[in-house]
């Protein structure tokens, strides 16, 4: 039935853009976050984007990303000459250094000599522009085969290494400044000072961008773009949903309906933090619609992953859309938008720098005319994860919602090998509520990422408990350390809260009578167990 077409959602026009351009890899995301870290607001073009399309959008200052190619490859991205002498500041790091390099006519030679991961940075300006304020001596992180042995007439060199002559340059009256190195990753002692450097002193921006801008200019935008007609948004108990609804909410009030699936997979105490606390922090219409009997029911009897996975997913968007219908009905064709929790990775990942995400739901619910689109609102597109976690703090709400680790869309139905049933729902919400209760309490939860806890349910082992003989299932713990999911190593937890998470368990959780640590890194193992 409902399908949503991307919206042309206002762009909120910042004055103080600084673009950073993608030459590849994952640089180009690290290095947005850390400008906005510094205050400025950043947004990432891909480089194959014409220098003039860039300009247009005024930047206050462009920063050239690192790439895995050589300046030497044949097909390695360039860089229009044009974009230096348009008189924005330019900072380039690693290949956008040595790019900037080429262009302006110094001297990168494929010598072969390399350098990766750790190395030590020997200033030689200590009071210029970038380095103001550092040590002479710093270690910076490298990962370069060619190497800059002269650096483009008018410019200084101001940093070197042992097996780099020209590390760092300088052109202060042109703006333009290079190093060889990531600034933007930890292990770059100074990184983020420089960039700061870069951008306070050599593009004379002012830090002055903040969470609590995006939330006046996203309400305004929010007003301009639905009016006076009526929204819907999905919320699944997760932060990016709660926080893209109470922008809503604030911006538009009443004329915005959420809904809320319960589809008995959640966690202990989770639908209830929707269903009170999302509500009373933001005063949203809330539609919750109870649909543990038949989300249990189509899972009757299925212990494959990938059938549950799919069966949780088909049934979610049958009973959203019914649920839409129902309000479409009630409260007629006013309603034309809906509400996404759009993130700025998720923008980038698909392609789209600057374009808009493309989801189209599923037409599952008879009923509804054909012709009927939503039309999207994705206040948090902007945004990254940490950001929007700030904007939820400031939104007022509560530290559950906003704090909350990730979780898996299918919940507790795909943490439970082997059949889903709802006395083994209740088994487990038992079990993870104590683990996270434990966490918690040890002062544990920005340490992980996030800490799965898994029932195997076709699993028995012998016990004792008390003078008997048990035959009970065994609860898995999973707790891991990751930056982004993508890779993740298993989070070395103190003895004690492991000892006090598993006899809690034990005595607790009736049916299970053991605990076990899961100590795989991923590779090879998934977070989750299914
Ligand atoms: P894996 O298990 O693939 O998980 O290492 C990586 C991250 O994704 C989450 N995850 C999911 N999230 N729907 C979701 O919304 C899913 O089906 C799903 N499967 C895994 C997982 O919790 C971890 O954060």
């Amino acid at each position: 039935m409902s399908s949503a077409s991307p919206a042309a959602a206002p762009d909120v026009t910042n004055p103080d853009v600084v673009l950073v351009v993608d030459f590849g890899a994952q640089y180009a995301q690290l290095i947005a976050r850390r400008v906005r870290e510094a205050r400025v607001y950043s947004e990432i073009v891909p480089s194959t984007m014409p220098v003039a399309e860039m300009l247009a959008k005024n930047p206050k200052a462009i920063i050239l990303s690192g790439g895995p190619s050589s300046v030497y490859a044949e097909g390695a991205p360039r860089l229009d000459r044009a974009l230096f002498e348009a008189g924005v500041p330019v900072f380039g790091m690693c290949y956008g250094f040595q790019l900037m390099a080429t262009t302006l006519g110094g001297t990168v030679d494929n010598t072969g000599a390399r350098e990766y991961g750790r190395t030590p940075l020997h200033v030689s300006k200590a009071g210029s522009t970038l380095f103001e304020g550092t040590p002479v001596e710093q270690s910076v992180w490298m990962s370069h085969g060619d190497a800059c042995s002269a650096a483009p007439e008018g410019f200084a060199v101001t940093a070197s290494t042992d097996v780099v002559p020209v590390a760092a340059f300088e052109n202060d009256e042109k703006k333009l400044y290079g190093v060889q190195y990531h600034p933007e990753v930890l292990h770059s002692t100074h990184g983020q000072q420089i960039l700061e450097h870069f951008l306070y002193r050599g593009a004379g921006i002012q830090p002055t961008w903040t969470t609590g801008n995006v939330i006046e200019e996203q309400v305004a935008a929010i007003r301009a773009q639905v009016g006076d007609k009526r929204a819907i948004c999905g919320l699944s108990g997760g932060v990016d949903s709660a926080v893209a609804a109470a922008l809503v909410q604030k911006a538009i009030g009443d004329q915005l309906t959420c809904v809320y699936v319960d589809h008995g997979l959640m966690r202990k105490d989770e639908t209830e933090q929707v269903e009170k606390d999302f509500v009373a922090a933001t005063g949203a219409r809330l539609v919750v619609v109870d649909a543990e009997k038949r989300f249990l029911d189509a899972l009757a009897g299925v212990s494959d992953p990938e059938t549950k996975r799919k069966i949780i997913g088909r049934e979610f968007i049958r009973v959203f859309e019914q649920a839409q219908l129902e309000i479409l009905q009630e409260e007629g064709p006013e309603v034309a938008f809906l509400v996404q929790g759009t993130l700025y990775p998720d923008i980038v990942e698909s392609g789209g720098g600057t374009g808009t995400a493309n989801i189209k739901s599923h037409h599952n619910v008879g009923g509804l005319p054909d012709d009927i689109e939503f039309e999207l609102v994705e206040p948090l597109r902007q945004l990254f994860k940490d950001e929007v976690r700030m904007v939820g703090q400031e939104l007022g709400l509560p530290e559950e919602i906003v704090q909350r680790q990730p979780f898996p869309g299918p919940g507790l139905g795909i943490r439970i090998v082997g059949e889903v049933t709802k006395e083994r729902l209740d088994l487990l919400r038992e079990a993870d509520a104590i683990a996270r209760e434990e966490l918690t309490k040890a002062g544990l939860d920005r340490e992980i990422w996030q800490c799965p806890v898994v029932l195997l349910a076709d699993v028995r082992s012998v016990g004792v408990q008390g003078d008997g003989r048990t035959y009970g299932h065994p609860i898995v713990l999973r707790p891991v350390s990751s930056e982004d999911a993508m890779t993740a190593d298993w989070s070395r937890l103190p003895y004690e809260v492991l000892a006090k998470i598993s006899t809690r368990i034990t005595n607790e959780v009736a049916d299970v009578n053991r605990v076990v640590l899961d100590v795989t890194s991923k590779p090879p193992g998934t977070i989750e167990w299914e």
